[in-house]
């Protein structure tokens, strides 16, 4: 467990988010319901900045990414083809004693339904032997709730991705190498949800599956595959990329987006997955974990931290999945390579075809085909290739949005004490949220709220904002008090309207004070001039 230090930590975090509007339980009123969390006011903006960042990295800025906005009940053959309906489960073990259920794995860790502050080996309990327990939230569909009406609550975006792989690259222009990108809610009834918002039952996912050539195709195009230093980003996408390059890219960008919204890399760790916590068609994933105040230490006392997303090489096998079990070609042509391979010394082309099918051989056998039936479809896929056609591999990068709301607000959480001449000293908490996340951009503070004329200016400078950014008036309570309530909620930058801004100081007629959040820095901005002086700070 973490330091007891952590948890107090963790403690005032949780507090804090409740106290101000940040995370609410849900349906708190009826004694809440475990693994399900709202967003308040200022945790729903929160969330907001964090999902239009993202999309606005991912699809905007970008030639090779589109969007996607897929339902969240989908076909039940989807799942059957990507493997969540029978694998998709945690090992579980029933007490029978407190009849409390448990994951096989976390059982010294999980509060005992009994005796709750105790933990679970505390209850002497039989235990029964671990089974599996599938995550998938079930509904069904329609009026009749037989086995035929049988859906499930998605249990990742990623799937409707594979699903309208084809639509998407027919409507989109994309050639490979291309992205599809969705954020959404997804749903797994984990055993025992825990750590606050970090492992829920429902959440929202930011995933990309970025589509790209098989290392045979590049190499047939371009005569290898570009060797990448292992670590570092490896700089702009070239054509002769193969799939380390491209996964090394995706990792990088997606530090430079968590560097980008406050997560220096201090606060973050990495892990690569071993080839036994691979899943068997994963040819490398690369988690970027948050070293979260409940994260466990290593032998260094270093917190290892908890993934907030990984980044997954996946090779062919979700479009190859759903290719076999739609029977919906998945495959695209290649025309670049259909050139290239004529133009191929016979060795070399003899060597890829035999890689090419040796992979797909493999990726049948695996999913289950026979030996002979494998052989054959991998030689008319091998055979493909040489024409110019192949099935997509795949880059994930699949991150939590609500881990990651968690963590900017751990991240954000400070405290600062100021001892006045009477010797009383007072704790306040400031969140340094990034101003790109901070839910509210700016507060609005007339000096007064008894001077209509500064009251009138306040009102007109909210005005002049609001359609640029999320703004908050407050005239209430001394301006100390003000500037307070907005470190507290994490609002980079106030302004303040002063007897100056009327023209006290003809000079200083029109301007107003900001003031930085961070260090209490104030400097004189002339209304006109605050849309341009704010917009680049926050986006
Ligand atoms: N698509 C990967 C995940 O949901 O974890």
């Amino acid at each position: 467990m973490a330091d007891p230090k952590e948890n107090v930590q963790m403690e005032k975090i949780v507090s804090l988010c409740k106290r101000r509007g940040f995370i609410f339980q849900s349906s708190e009123i009826y004694g809440g319901i475990n693994g399900f969390w709202d967003y308040g006011p200022l945790g729903a903006e929160l969330k907001r900045n964090v999902k239009e960042l993202w999309w606005h990295a991912m699809t905007r800025q970008r030639e090779d990414v589109v969007g996607l906005e897929a339902t969240i009940i989908m076909s039940p053959a989807i799942w059957k083809a990507s493997g969540h309906v029978d694998t998709f489960s945690d090992p579980m073990i029933d007490c029978k004693t407190c009849k409390g259920r448990f994951r096989a794995d976390q059982t010294d860790e999980i509060p005992c339904p009994q005796k709750p502050s105790k933990c679970v080996n505390d209850c002497h309990g039989e235990k029964t032997a671990p089974r599996a327990f599938n995550l998938m939230f079930q509904t069904f569909v329609g009026p009749v709730q037989d086995d035929s009406a049988i859906a499930y609550l998605r249990p990742e975006t990623a799937q409707a991705i594979f699903a309208q792989f084809k639509n998407v690259l027919e409507t989109s222009r994309q050639k490979v190498p291309f992205g599809i990108a969705q954020t959404g809610k997804a749903f797994r009834n984990e055993v025992t949800p825990r750590n606050y918002t970090f492992r829920s039952r429902e959440f929202e996912q930011m995933e990309l599956e970025f589509f790209i050539k098989p290392d045979e195709a590049v190499e047939a195009i371009h005569g290898s595959v570009a060797s990448v230093p292992t670590t570092g980003h490896p700089g702009e996408p070239q054509s002769n990329w193969g799939w380390q390059a491209w996964h090394q890219y995706w990792v990088e960008e997606r530090v430079r987006f968590y560097e980008g919204i406050g997560l220096n890399r201090t606060t973050l760790a990495f892990h690569r997955q071993t080839p036994e916590e691979l899943a068997h068609y994963a040819r490398a994933c690369v988690d970027i974990l948050f070293k979260f105040p409940f994260s466990k230490r290593d032998e260094q006392g270093e917190l290892k931290g908890e993934e907030l997303e990984g980044i997954a090489a996946r090779s062919d096998f979700d479009l190859s999945q759903h290719a076999r079990f739609s029977g919906k070609p998945m495959g695209v042509f290649d025309d670049e390579l259909r050139a290239a391979w004529g133009k191929l010394p016979k060795e070399k082309s003899d060597d890829l075809w035999r890689r090419y099918y040796d992979n797909r051989k493999r990726y049948l056998e695996k999913s289950g085909v026979a030996p002979e039936a494998a052989a054959k479809q991998a030689t008319e896929d091998a055979n493909g290739l040489a024409k110019g056609q192949y099935v997509p591999h795949v880059i994930e990068p699949s991150a939590g949005v609500d881990r990651l709301i968690l963590a900017l607000i751990a991240n954000a959480y400070s405290e600062t004490s100021k001892t006045d001449e009477k010797g009383k000293t007072e704790t306040n908490v400031v969140l340094r949220f990034h101003p790109r996340v901070a839910p509210i951009k700016v507060g609005v503070l007339p000096l007064l709220k008894n001077k209509p004329e500064l009251v009138a200016k306040a009102l007109a400078v909210r005005d002049l904002l609001r359609p640029w950014m999320n703004v908050y008036y407050d005239d209430g309570g001394s301006i100390g008090r003000r500037y307070a309530r907005q470190d507290e909620a994490g609002t980079p930058f106030c302004v303040t309207i002063d007897f100056d801004s009327l023209g006290e100081k003809p000079e200083l007629l029109n301007t107003v004070t900001i003031r930085h959040r961070d260090d209490g820095r104030q400097e004189r901005v002339a209304i006109s001039d605050l849309v341009n002086w704010l917009l680049p700070q926050i986006r």
